[in-house]
């Protein structure tokens, strides 16, 4: 295929940036997106052009740090992550819009690179648990119901990317800060710091300067890992509970 890359430059976080059109031939359906952009910058470098900053870790969908906004969605027209995003999703001759994830929260660190530290540092204020440390206890010393279970695993597949941030009108993190309260909640071990947590975690959330949640959904529409929306109802009850009974 030959396709037409428009792609956010930025030199700094002060800079100014623009969209700059790059094409690439050759590029096989089998590539991954990230795999693309490896081939376009390769030929930006061969002829001495700064190559293009992305943000990429693990590109297996695991680590939630390739974060991309493409033809307007975060990571692109699948519900994937943009490491398991393929160029076959495109076709012969499309012109694909490339920008980095936008929202007050995460400032632009270079091209599409953006810093998404605040999300770390939600979890800094609430996402753990207070347990003795030592040898490992029995699997089943501490009993936990089957459905609990499965939706706290399910929670927890929450890899921290940004995605429901970057596509909400109000650039709410609603959906992974829920998705980390609900992950620990539902567990016996979270139950000492449960009032406290869901409490820590918004009041950080709000100093981060993420919005709040209107109900408009589109976060779960764009989640590589699919956390449903009833997620953040989980965390709207246990942040009634907490006001209702006081914090610990
Ligand atoms: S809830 Fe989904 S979209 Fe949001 S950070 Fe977690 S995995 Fe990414
Ligand atoms: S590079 Fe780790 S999830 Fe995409």
């Amino acid at each position: 295929m030959k396709i037409t890359v428009r792609v956010w430059r930025q030199d700094g976080p002060e800079a100014e940036g623009r969209m700059v059109p790059y094409e690439v031939d050759d590029v096989s359906e089998h590539m991954s997106f990230l795999e693309m952009l490896d081939v376009l910058n390769e030929r930006l470098t061969m002829r001495g052009e700064e190559p293009i900053t992305f943000d990429h870790d693990c590109r297996e969908g695991i680590c939630g740090s390739c974060d991309l906004v493409i033809d307007g969605i975060p990571h692109g027209p699948q519900q994937t992550t943009t490491c398991q995003l393929h160029m076959r999703s495109f076709s012969d001759g499309d012109t694909i819009d490339v920008e980095p994830f936008r929202a007050g929260p995460f400032p632009v660190i270079k091209d599409l690179m953006v810093d998404r530290s605040a999300l770390d540092r939600i979890i800094q204020a609430g996402g753990f648990i207070s347990a003795p440390t030592g040898t490992a206890p029995d699997a089943h010393a501490t009993p936990v119901p089957k459905n609990d279970a499965d939706h706290a695993f399910d929670a927890a597949t929450c890899i921290g990317c940004g995605a429901c941030v970057a596509v909400c009108p109000n650039g709410s993190s609603m959906l992974f800060t829920s998705a980390k309260v609900t992950h620990l909640g539902l567990l016996p071990q979270g139950q000492p710091e449960r009032r406290s947590r869901v409490v820590n975690m918004l009041n950080q959330q709000d100093a981060e300067g993420f919005g709040g949640c209107t109900n408009i959904g589109d976060c779960t529409a764009v989640c590589p890992k699919g956390i449903p929306f009833e997620t953040i109802s989980r965390l709207n009850r246990d942040l009634l509970g907490s006001l209702a009974r006081g914090r610990d």
